[in-house]
């Protein structure tokens, strides 16, 4: 995204997990896991942002990021607004950064946006007053993504300096896996990223910074003995991966439960949602209990939401 960028953690936005400190997204991650008994009802819900209203934008479809950033915020003691392609005027060609304004003048006291276009948080946050918080854009960052995931990482793994990380699937088109790059390897983590060559390129190797590795690959099998976790990725439809998806594809780089058999005892086994069950995951792998985290992580969403929306929202 180059120098076109707001700061990534300015503490008034959060953009992007690239720039962030192992500090910075250590301490992230501890105020998240602090909310975890909030997140599951055993304690009662907080009023840090009692009187805040936070605005949901959100232009791209989403099931998980969306209702999780609704029910942190009201965990937090925050109302929220909420609003779509459908049935707003951005359906009528308003613009999403006059959107943004026209929520602002109203008094809301955050902005989450996800949107189609790669970088729109960043256009958004240039132009308003209150903190803006990218809930995925295009194929660019989701890092409210990065984070739970590097918090359910840490829940099994401890420590992930050193670990290594096997993320597969469509690669070119995922945020996820630029916002895991990004906070992996600053953390010190080893991530090989797995696919077939129309959705994988070896560029990515020069993203990582940090103490951490990238190491692009295309076979699955050699990269999942190693693994401490595989991270499935969906293959995007709506982003022109079908195209590029070789007819092998569920043969090469679906996680089956033969290929589940072969990774360590340890191994965890990740997938961002929605699924694709049957191409890049089979369901024996995917509601296996003994290795999937997947609903872990979408636990770990509002707790990470609710540190963020805390950390970013001033108090009164
Ligand atoms: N993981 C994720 O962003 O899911 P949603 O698209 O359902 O929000």
């Amino acid at each position: 995204m180059g120098d076109m960028l707001v700061t990534a953690w300015d503490r008034k936005n959060l953009l992007q997990l690239e720039g962030l400190t192992r500090d910075e997204l250590i301490e992230l991650i501890d105020l998240a896991q602090t909310h975890l008994d909030v997140v599951k009802r055993k304690e009662p819900a907080l009023k840090t942002l009692d009187g805040k209203l936070v605005a949901n934008l959100f232009f791209e479809d989403s099931t998980r990021t969306r209702c999780s950033f609704a029910i942190a915020a009201r965990r937090l003691g925050a109302e929220v607004v909420d609003l779509s392609t459908t049935g707003s005027s951005v359906s009528k060609g308003e613009t999403i950064v006059d959107t943004a304004h026209t929520v602002e003048a109203m008094g809301v006291d955050a902005i989450v946006m996800r949107a189609k276009p790669s970088g729109a948080a960043h256009l958004v946050a240039q132009s308003v007053q209150a903190p803006v918080i990218n809930a995925g854009d295009g194929r660019h960052e989701h890092p409210t993504q990065g984070l739970l995931d590097l918090l359910t990482m840490r829940q099994h793994l401890g420590d992930m300096s050193t670990r290594t990380v096997v993320i597969v699937g469509d690669i070119a088109n995922s945020r996820v896996a630029r916002s895991n790059v990004h906070a992996l390897t600053t953390i010190g983590a080893h991530v090989r990223l797995i696919g077939p060559p129309t959705l994988v390129s070896k560029s990515f190797e020069s993203i990582a910074q940090g103490p951490g590795s990238v190491i692009v690959d295309h076979d699955f099998d050699v990269a999942l003995e190693d693994a401490d976790v595989v991270m499935m990725l969906r293959v995007q439809l709506e982003r022109q991966a079908g195209g590029n998806i070789p007819e092998d594809y569920r043969e090469l780089y679906g996680l089956s439960k033969k290929r589940a058999s072969r990774l360590k005892p340890e191994t965890i086994v990740m997938h961002p949602g929605p699924m694709n069950r049957g191409l890049e995951i089979d369901s024996e792998v995917a509601d296996d209990a003994s290795r999937s985290v997947i609903l872990q992580q979408v636990t770990n969403g509002v707790a990470v939401r609710m540190a963020v929306l805390e950390m970013l929202i001033p108090s009164s």
